[in-house]
């Protein structure tokens, strides 16, 4: 006997995306059918559709970037979203406005998703708490970058993935660098895994995190060469010097002449195998400048996909509830 639709019907994605928590493979391979249909309308003559017309996408930016913030207003107005930004630096933050007077002053303005980058972790869990409107973590502290995850993930699926629900089954995804301030590494930890792959961790001990080992379909080397032997993938992550205590790293030549990604080490990959990074990239530091220009890596690739990833996440969590 066959079951009822509603019983085998996947729950829909959740609310908010703050991190994976709650996402299953299937939630994650809806959204990216819907990056597919996003990433045509971003071949058209006119670039933007009608989808989110009427909405309000609010940026609240308490830290720097580049990428992940001009994705998402171009991400919001290709679907003729309005868009409004705040950012820390130009704010009345610096005149002692607490971070829920603040998110309160911006709710008047009749916002409906937001989108949040501040360094402390947990900042946006904190802010969903507070607001009606859906939250969007565009990277909280080390804890969690999950829309930098779902791109990069897209990336891949158009290169190794295989079609259904574990598209990463038998592939593997080598993370290099600083894994333990990083929450890159750790958003491609959990949707890489959620999606059937197996990561290895890689960098100095004082910046892996030991337990990091005890996650299913993880494990850990400190050697690069062991690291990368057989990896499908393999992505250079900067080091967060800016959120590093003295005494982490021995010396940067000690960590070039280690750990830094160059050809000569892919050479131990996967036949074919690919190189990432989620920048900002510091060139010839944790990756070989002509291996980040070259033709295995997919940076421009990853930088490309934030888009239609990107007008996915708002179109699923806006229109997709309903
Ligand atoms: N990868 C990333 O988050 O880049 P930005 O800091 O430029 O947004």
């Amino acid at each position: 006997m066959t079951a009822p639709a509603a019983a085998t019907r996947e729950p829909p994605a959740p609310r908010h995306l703050l991190d994976f928590g709650g996402w299953t493979a299937a939630n994650v391979m809806a959204l990216f059918a819907t990056t597919d249909v996003m990433a045509q309308v971003l071949t058209r003559t006119i670039k933007k559709v009608p989808a989110l017309q009427g909405f309000t996408v609010a940026t609240l930016f308490f830290e720097d970037s580049t990428r992940t913030r001009l994705s998402f207003e171009r991400a919001a107005r290709a679907q003729s979203a309005d868009v409004i930004s705040f950012a820390a630096g130009g704010s009345s933050l610096k005149k002692g406005e607490s971070l829920r007077d603040t998110l309160r002053t911006v709710d008047r303005l009749q916002v409906d998703i937001y989108v949040v980058r501040h360094p402390a972790s947990g900042a946006p869990h904190q802010l969903a708490r507070w607001t009606d409107a859906a939250i969007v973590n565009a990277g909280d502290g080390r804890r969690a970058h999950p829309t930098q995850a779902l791109l990069d993930a897209y990336t891949l699926l158009k290169r190794i993935g295989a079609p259904g629900d574990a598209p990463f089954a038998g592939k593997r995804l080598t993370i290099v660098g600083d894994i333990d301030h990083s929450r890159v590494a750790r958003s491609n930890v959990e949707l890489f895994t959620l999606l059937g792959g197996e990561v290895t961790l890689c960098g100095p001990a004082t910046l892996v995190p030991r337990e990091f080992g005890d996650l299913p379909g993880v494990r850990l080397a400190h050697g690069l060469e062991e690291a990368v032997e057989g990896a499908h993938a393999v992505m250079a992550l900067r080091l967060q010097q800016e959120r590093m205590s003295a005494g982490l790293l021995p010396s940067l030549a000690e960590y070039v002449a280690r750990y830094q990604l160059t050809e000569r080490v892919m050479a131990g990959a996967a036949p074919g195998a690919v190189v990432m990074h989620p920048g900002p990239l510091v060139r010839d530091l944790e990756l070989d400048s002509a291996l980040a220009d070259g033709p295995r890596s997919l940076i421009e690739e990853q930088v490309a996909n934030g888009v239609p990833v990107r007008m996915a996440v708002l179109y699923t969590l806006l229109v997709g509830k309903r």
